[in-house]
Protein backbone atom coordinates (compact mmCIF):
# COMPACT_ATOMS: atom_id res chain seq x y z
CA UNK A 1 0.00 0.00 0.00
CA UNK A 2 1.47 3.41 -0.68
CA UNK A 3 0.93 5.78 2.46
CA UNK A 4 -0.10 9.57 2.49
CA UNK A 5 -2.26 10.15 -0.62
CA UNK A 6 -5.00 11.35 0.70
CA UNK A 7 -6.67 12.82 -2.89
CA UNK A 8 -5.79 11.78 -6.07
CA UNK A 9 -7.76 13.67 -9.24
CA UNK A 10 -7.26 12.03 -12.88
CA UNK A 11 -8.03 13.34 -16.00
CA UNK A 12 -8.89 10.41 -18.39
CA UNK A 13 -7.60 11.36 -21.23
CA UNK A 14 -6.89 9.52 -24.77
CA UNK A 15 -10.15 7.28 -25.52
CA UNK A 16 -10.50 8.54 -28.74
CA UNK A 17 -6.91 8.50 -29.86
CA UNK A 18 -6.77 5.10 -28.46
CA UNK A 19 -10.10 4.14 -30.49
CA UNK A 20 -9.02 5.35 -33.75
CA UNK A 21 -5.47 3.46 -33.79
CA UNK A 22 -6.97 0.65 -34.26
CA UNK A 23 -9.55 1.47 -36.53
CA UNK A 24 -12.32 1.85 -34.68
CA UNK A 25 -15.22 4.59 -33.39
CA UNK A 26 -14.40 7.07 -30.56
CA UNK A 27 -17.13 5.61 -28.64
CA UNK A 28 -15.47 2.01 -28.36
CA UNK A 29 -12.59 4.08 -26.46
CA UNK A 30 -15.29 5.19 -24.14
CA UNK A 31 -16.79 1.67 -23.58
CA UNK A 32 -13.34 0.43 -22.87
CA UNK A 33 -12.48 3.87 -20.86
CA UNK A 34 -15.83 3.07 -18.21
CA UNK A 35 -13.99 -0.62 -17.96
CA UNK A 36 -10.82 1.18 -16.97
CA UNK A 37 -12.75 3.48 -14.35
CA UNK A 38 -13.85 0.32 -12.65
CA UNK A 39 -10.35 -1.48 -12.84
CA UNK A 40 -8.93 1.91 -11.68
CA UNK A 41 -10.88 2.89 -9.08
CA UNK A 42 -10.58 -0.47 -6.99
CA UNK A 43 -6.66 0.19 -7.34
CA UNK A 44 -7.09 3.01 -5.81
CA UNK A 45 -9.45 2.12 -3.04
CA UNK A 46 -6.57 -1.14 -2.75
CA UNK A 47 -3.85 1.62 -1.86
CA UNK A 48 -5.96 3.72 0.52
CA UNK A 49 -6.83 6.71 -1.15
CA UNK A 50 -9.10 8.35 0.30
CA UNK A 51 -10.56 10.27 -2.25
CA UNK A 52 -10.59 9.74 -5.68
CA UNK A 53 -12.07 12.25 -8.43
CA UNK A 54 -12.04 11.38 -12.06
CA UNK A 55 -12.91 13.85 -14.95
CA UNK A 56 -15.69 12.61 -16.69
CA UNK A 57 -17.47 15.26 -18.64
CA UNK A 58 -15.84 19.12 -18.80
CA UNK A 59 -18.19 21.96 -19.57
CA UNK A 60 -16.19 22.10 -23.12
CA UNK A 61 -17.36 18.57 -23.75
CA UNK A 62 -20.62 19.67 -24.79
CA UNK A 63 -18.84 21.14 -28.13
CA UNK A 64 -18.37 17.33 -29.58
CA UNK A 65 -20.47 16.14 -32.43
CA UNK A 66 -24.31 15.18 -30.69
CA UNK A 67 -23.49 11.44 -31.50
CA UNK A 68 -20.46 11.15 -29.30
CA UNK A 69 -21.72 13.35 -25.92
CA UNK A 70 -25.07 11.09 -25.96
CA UNK A 71 -22.91 8.38 -26.15
CA UNK A 72 -20.92 9.67 -23.07
CA UNK A 73 -24.61 10.43 -21.12
CA UNK A 74 -25.33 6.56 -21.66
CA UNK A 75 -22.25 5.75 -19.79
CA UNK A 76 -23.18 6.43 -16.14
CA UNK A 77 -25.81 3.97 -16.27
CA UNK A 78 -23.57 1.49 -18.02
CA UNK A 79 -21.17 1.77 -15.06
CA UNK A 80 -23.37 1.72 -12.49
CA UNK A 81 -25.34 -1.40 -13.64
CA UNK A 82 -22.27 -3.43 -13.85
CA UNK A 83 -20.63 -2.06 -10.82
CA UNK A 84 -22.77 -0.64 -8.01
CA UNK A 85 -22.76 -4.19 -6.29
CA UNK A 86 -19.45 -4.41 -6.31
CA UNK A 87 -18.84 -0.58 -5.11
CA UNK A 88 -21.45 -0.92 -2.27
CA UNK A 89 -19.10 -4.35 -1.44
CA UNK A 90 -16.15 -2.26 -1.30
CA UNK A 91 -17.56 0.34 0.99
CA UNK A 92 -16.85 3.01 -1.60
CA UNK A 93 -18.68 6.20 -1.43
CA UNK A 94 -20.22 7.73 -5.10
CA UNK A 95 -20.06 11.69 -5.22
CA UNK A 96 -20.33 14.02 -7.98
CA UNK A 97 -18.79 17.57 -9.16
CA UNK A 98 -20.34 20.03 -11.57
CA UNK A 99 -23.67 20.98 -12.62
CA UNK A 100 -25.54 18.19 -13.51
CA UNK A 101 -28.79 20.10 -14.37
CA UNK A 102 -28.47 19.84 -18.47
CA UNK A 103 -28.07 16.32 -18.36
CA UNK A 104 -30.84 13.90 -19.54
CA UNK A 105 -33.13 12.44 -17.34
CA UNK A 106 -32.17 9.07 -17.09
CA UNK A 107 -28.54 10.29 -16.71
CA UNK A 108 -29.05 12.48 -13.58
CA UNK A 109 -31.58 9.62 -12.34
CA UNK A 110 -28.78 6.81 -12.18
CA UNK A 111 -26.66 9.22 -10.53
CA UNK A 112 -28.65 9.85 -8.15
CA UNK A 113 -29.50 7.01 -7.13
CA UNK A 114 -25.85 5.72 -7.14
CA UNK A 115 -25.35 8.59 -4.48
CA UNK A 116 -28.32 8.18 -2.63
CA UNK A 117 -27.28 4.20 -2.45
CA UNK A 118 -23.93 4.31 -1.42
CA UNK A 119 -24.31 7.54 1.30
CA UNK A 120 -24.22 5.43 4.09
CA UNK A 121 -20.38 3.97 2.95
CA UNK A 122 -17.37 4.90 5.14
CA UNK A 123 -14.35 4.15 3.05
CA UNK A 124 -13.21 6.10 -0.74
CA UNK A 125 -15.19 8.14 -1.93
CA UNK A 126 -15.15 8.24 -5.88
CA UNK A 127 -16.35 11.40 -6.99
CA UNK A 128 -16.87 12.16 -10.91
CA UNK A 129 -16.34 15.33 -12.47
CA UNK A 130 -19.52 15.49 -14.68
CA UNK A 131 -19.95 18.64 -16.80
CA UNK A 132 -18.02 20.07 -14.85
CA UNK A 133 -15.34 23.12 -15.30
CA UNK A 134 -12.51 25.12 -12.82
CA UNK A 135 -13.68 28.22 -13.85
CA UNK A 136 -17.34 28.24 -13.20
CA UNK A 137 -16.84 26.52 -10.13
CA UNK A 138 -14.98 29.56 -9.01
CA UNK A 139 -17.14 32.03 -10.42
CA UNK A 140 -20.46 29.82 -8.87
CA UNK A 141 -18.51 29.94 -5.26
CA UNK A 142 -17.84 34.08 -6.09
CA UNK A 143 -22.10 34.27 -6.23
CA UNK A 144 -22.23 31.59 -3.55
CA UNK A 145 -20.52 33.39 -1.01
CA UNK A 146 -21.59 36.90 -1.94
CA UNK A 147 -25.11 35.82 -1.45
CA UNK A 148 -24.26 34.31 2.25
CA UNK A 149 -22.64 38.03 2.51
CA UNK A 150 -26.28 39.72 1.22
CA UNK A 151 -28.28 37.19 3.80
CA UNK A 152 -26.27 37.89 7.32
CA UNK A 153 -25.04 34.03 7.13
CA UNK A 154 -21.27 34.95 6.54
CA UNK A 155 -20.21 38.21 7.93
CA UNK A 156 -16.16 37.10 7.87
CA UNK A 157 -14.08 39.08 5.01
CA UNK A 158 -13.17 37.05 2.42
CA UNK A 159 -10.21 34.88 2.98
CA UNK A 160 -8.75 31.53 0.97
CA UNK A 161 -9.94 29.38 4.02
CA UNK A 162 -13.49 30.90 3.76
CA UNK A 163 -13.81 30.90 -0.02
CA UNK A 164 -12.79 27.31 -0.07
CA UNK A 165 -16.16 26.52 2.01
CA UNK A 166 -17.93 27.41 -1.17
CA UNK A 167 -16.34 25.27 -4.03
CA UNK A 168 -17.95 21.97 -4.94
CA UNK A 169 -14.91 19.88 -3.16
CA UNK A 170 -15.12 21.72 0.11
CA UNK A 171 -15.57 17.83 1.75
CA UNK A 172 -12.45 16.92 0.67
CA UNK A 173 -8.87 17.02 1.68
CA UNK A 174 -6.35 19.12 -0.46
CA UNK A 175 -5.50 17.28 -3.74
CA UNK A 176 -1.88 15.80 -3.86
CA UNK A 177 -1.48 14.16 -7.05
CA UNK A 178 -3.29 15.19 -10.33
CA UNK A 179 -2.43 12.27 -13.15
CA UNK A 180 -3.00 12.88 -16.88
CA UNK A 181 -3.00 10.12 -19.58
CA UNK A 182 -2.14 10.16 -23.36
CA UNK A 183 0.66 12.28 -23.38
CA UNK A 184 -0.96 15.92 -23.16
CA UNK A 185 0.03 18.58 -20.63
CA UNK A 186 -2.90 20.93 -19.51
CA UNK A 187 -5.54 21.22 -16.85
CA UNK A 188 -8.07 21.73 -19.25
CA UNK A 189 -10.44 23.69 -16.80
CA UNK A 190 -9.66 21.15 -14.67
CA UNK A 191 -9.59 21.79 -10.55
CA UNK A 192 -7.58 25.10 -11.22
CA UNK A 193 -8.29 26.55 -7.40
CA UNK A 194 -7.24 22.65 -6.23
CA UNK A 195 -4.17 21.56 -7.95
CA UNK A 196 -2.54 25.32 -6.95
CA UNK A 197 -0.09 23.30 -5.50
CA UNK A 198 -0.41 19.28 -6.26
CA UNK A 199 2.04 17.40 -8.13
CA UNK A 200 1.22 17.14 -11.68
CA UNK A 201 2.41 13.61 -12.96
CA UNK A 202 1.73 13.26 -16.93
CA UNK A 203 1.48 9.78 -19.20
CA UNK A 204 1.94 8.96 -22.40
CA UNK A 205 -0.54 6.24 -22.13
CA UNK A 206 -4.03 6.48 -23.24
CA UNK A 207 -6.87 5.83 -20.49
CA UNK A 208 -8.08 2.78 -21.98
CA UNK A 209 -5.08 0.95 -21.38
CA UNK A 210 -3.68 2.78 -18.44
CA UNK A 211 -2.63 -0.36 -15.98
CA UNK A 212 -2.83 -0.65 -12.76
CA UNK A 213 1.00 -1.37 -12.49
CA UNK A 214 1.28 1.89 -14.21
CA UNK A 215 -1.06 3.30 -12.15
CA UNK A 216 0.70 2.74 -9.10
CA UNK A 217 4.19 3.46 -10.64
CA UNK A 218 2.67 6.79 -11.16
CA UNK A 219 1.46 7.61 -7.82
CA UNK A 220 5.24 6.81 -6.78
CA UNK A 221 6.20 9.32 -8.49
CA UNK A 222 4.43 11.26 -7.39
CA UNK A 223 4.96 10.76 -3.63
CA UNK A 224 8.51 10.91 -4.45
CA UNK A 225 8.74 14.21 -5.62
CA UNK A 226 9.32 16.94 -2.86
CA UNK A 227 6.49 19.30 -2.24
CA UNK A 228 7.95 22.71 -0.84
CA UNK A 229 5.22 24.37 -1.01
CA UNK A 230 7.15 27.59 -1.49
CA UNK A 231 9.22 27.57 1.45
CA UNK A 232 13.08 25.85 1.92
CA UNK A 233 13.28 22.66 2.46
C1 LIG B 1 -11.34 11.37 -22.65
O1 LIG B 1 -10.94 10.91 -23.90
C2 LIG B 1 -12.81 11.19 -22.38
C3 LIG B 1 -13.57 12.46 -22.38
C4 LIG B 1 -13.09 13.65 -22.54
C5 LIG B 1 -15.00 12.34 -22.19
P1 LIG B 1 -11.14 11.80 -25.19
O2 LIG B 1 -12.51 11.57 -25.71
O3 LIG B 1 -10.78 13.21 -24.94
O4 LIG B 1 -10.10 11.13 -26.18
P2 LIG B 1 -9.05 11.89 -27.11
O5 LIG B 1 -8.31 12.84 -26.24
O6 LIG B 1 -9.85 12.60 -28.16
O7 LIG B 1 -8.20 10.80 -27.65
C1 LIG C 1 -10.40 16.83 -20.61
O1 LIG C 1 -10.10 16.16 -21.78
C2 LIG C 1 -11.78 16.46 -20.14
C3 LIG C 1 -11.97 15.10 -19.64
C4 LIG C 1 -11.04 14.20 -19.52
C5 LIG C 1 -13.31 14.79 -19.22
P1 LIG C 1 -10.37 16.82 -23.21
O2 LIG C 1 -9.94 15.82 -24.20
O3 LIG C 1 -11.76 17.30 -23.30
O4 LIG C 1 -9.41 18.09 -23.18
P2 LIG C 1 -8.69 18.87 -24.37
O5 LIG C 1 -9.76 19.20 -25.36
O6 LIG C 1 -7.67 17.97 -24.95
O7 LIG C 1 -8.09 20.06 -23.71
MG1 LIG D 1 -9.08 14.29 -25.04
Amino acid sequence: MTPSLNHVAIIMDGNGRWAKKQNQERTFGHFHGVEKVREISMAANDEGIKVLTLYAFSTENWKRPLQEVEYLMQLPAMFFSKYLKELMEKNIRIETIGDLAPFPDNTKKVLMNAIEETSHNTGMILVFAMNYGGRTEIVEAAKKYQSAVMNGSMKDPLTEINFEQFLMTKDYPPVDLCIRTSGEQRLSNFLLWQLAYSELVFTMTAWPELSVEEFRDLLKVGLSRERRFGGLV
